[in-house]
């Protein structure tokens, strides 16, 4: 199995430190590649509280936590931020990071499901201990709610296509594997489709991983519990890995930044709603070409970071 290397890891460290004595949260831990680069950045008195819904995550977190003791780690999804945070005792927060998507080890491991590149089970939860696999809910799923994930969630083309060859083999119960699903959508395509420059179950894959985990109810919820946490000049540091995501961290954020509701040719603002957060990097910083080279994941991440502005309230 291949180790996880963390993107544009300097860049988000850089982005994320503001006090070599704070207290900051990772709230996607993985395998702990941005959490060791900030510990290593911090002095005895920094701390870093790390959060991640994958069982075998906290599990590779074990011997950091018995290493280290500015570093602490619990098991949850980061809708349930505000939570960890309380139940840390309501520090005062320097920065807050975020690593979406799945690591490298969820990816290898054919049993999670996620990998079309390995034969597994339709699972594709980055919990497996909480709710149901991806084989059990397509089977309480119609055509048309299935068309609408794979396009809104995957942005792809022939999403009618591909739920109606689903729904069938669903219903004949002839799939229940990724390498099965990955056969469905590459026939499912126009053949002249079928060889472009991403494999035809890319999106497919993609939607539906964020389906299972609801990954965007739980960006919203988390990013906005994030702002809403940060101590004065605190920073946000967000990395994402598709358009969709991205576009999503960037409105949130914005939301804040230019929070006036007030039309246009108003002379001036009579809302009252005044920004809480400053862009620090509002175009997304990507990878260079070394760690293009060196790290294939790199290719599609998109890192955005912002601050938390004193005396507000969002
Ligand atoms: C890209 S990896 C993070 C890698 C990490 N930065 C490192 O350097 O090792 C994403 C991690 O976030 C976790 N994750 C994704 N969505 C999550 C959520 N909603 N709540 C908590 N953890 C989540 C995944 O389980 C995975 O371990």
């Amino acid at each position: 199995m291949k180790n996880h290397v963390p993107v544009l890891a300097h860049a988000f460290i850089e982005g994320l430190l503001s006090d070599p004595d704070g207290y900051y949260i990772d709230a996607t831990f993985g395998r702990g590649g941005h959490t060791r680069m900030l510990l290593n950045r911090l002095s005895n008195e920094g701390h870093v509280l790390a959060l991640d819904r994958d069982p075998q995550a906290i599990e590779a977190a074990d011997i950091l936590t018995r290493e280290d003791p500015r570093f602490q780690i619990v098991h949850s999804d980061f809708a349930g931020l505000e939570n960890a945070i309380y139940q840390a005792g309501s520090p005062s927060i320097c920065g807050i990071g975020f690593d979406l998507g799945v690591s490298s080890p969820q990816i290898d491991q054919a049993e999670r499901g996620f990998s079309f590149q390995v034969d597994g089970p339709l699972d594709m939860r980055m919990d497996p201990s909480a709710g149901q696999p991806l084989s059990e809910r397509l089977k309480r799923l119609s055509e048309k709610e299935l068309t609408h994930i794979i396009r809104s969630f995957g942005d792809e083309r022939f999403a009618g296509r591909i739920a109606r060859t689903i729904c069938a083999a669903v219903q004949k119960k002839v799939l229940s594997t990724t390498r099965e699903l990955e056969n469905i959508c590459f026939h499912a395509m126009p053949p002249k489709a079928r060889h472009g420059s991403t494999h035809p179950a890319t999106r497919t894959f993609q939607a539906l991983r964020i389906w299972v985990n609801d990954e965007y109810g739980q960006i919203d919820t988390a990013i906005k519990a994030a702002m809403h946490c940060l101590a004065p000049h605190g920073r946000l540091a967000v990395i994402s890995f598709h358009s969709g995501e991205d576009r999503r961290i960037r409105d949130l954020i914005e939301a804040q930044v230019h929070p006036c509701t007030c039309p246009r040719e108003f002379p001036m603002c009579i809302c009252g709603k005044t920004p809480s957060m400053r862009w620090i990097q509002k175009k997304p910083i990507r990878a260079n070409d070394d760690e293009l080279s060196s790290n294939p994941r790199s290719r599609s991440a998109m890192l955005r970071i912002a601050e938390r502005l004193p005396e507000s309230a969002i």
